[in-house]
């Protein structure tokens, strides 16, 4: 696309040698994975029932409101990088590649709920990580949300490693879900 206005703030990046068709793409599929997720992780803490189900349900919590913060932290980077979202919301979701999280076969089987979960989380790590990868060095704003996103994706593993196979995760549960303690910058529409 070309215009009659410089836009230094990306001219910049070219110059330091960065691919920005790239990184705004990559950007765009990461924040339609968590808008996905978010939606789909709904799903899934719905059907954590019972009396153990009834603790999966926060840590779910506090992961599916990150992701909601996540996808909104993308939104002012996407649109700096000259970027923007698709017309039809359709192509977004189908964009991410999440038809993985949809329920399992029995709806409330815990194990294959949390076993969704830490396939979720593990893709967001690699994502996240493969963005901090095309960025550093070339693209301070985005590297700094991609690494911010990366560090709370990293705890969500986790969580989801402690629950399904009780590797200790080394922190606590968040101070109430959706704080998103290294993202919460870059996401400021959402009350906190
Ligand atoms: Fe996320
Ligand atoms: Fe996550």
């Amino acid at each position: 696309m070309s215009s009659h206005y410089d836009v230094v703030g990306v001219k910049v990046l070219q110059q330091n040698g960065l691919n920005v068709e790239v990184v705004v793409n990559t950007l765009i599929a990461n924040a339609a994975v968590e808008f996905t997720a978010y939606y789909y992780f709904t799903n899934l803490r719905m059907h954590c029932t019972g009396l153990e189900g009834e603790g999966i349900k926060g840590v779910i919590e506090d992961a599916r409101l990150e992701d909601l913060s996540h996808f909104e932290a993308c939104l002012q980077r996407i649109y700096e990088l000259g970027g923007s979202l698709p017309n039809d919301a359709m192509d977004f979701i189908k964009m991410s590649g999440c038809e993985f999280l949809q329920l399992p076969p029995v709806k409330t089987d815990l194990k294959a709920i949390l076993d969704k979960c830490l396939k979720a989380e593990q893709g967001a790590i690699v994502n996240w990580n493969k963005l901090c990868q095309l960025t550093q060095g070339k693209d301070p704003v985005t590297y700094d949300l991609a690494k911010d996103i990366l560090a709370e994706e990293i705890e969500h593993e986790a969580w989801f490693l402690e629950l399904i196979h009780g590797r200790p995760s080394g922190h606590m549960r968040r101070k109430y879900s959706g704080e998103s303690p290294h993202s919460g910058k870059h996401s400021r529409a959402l009350e906190r």
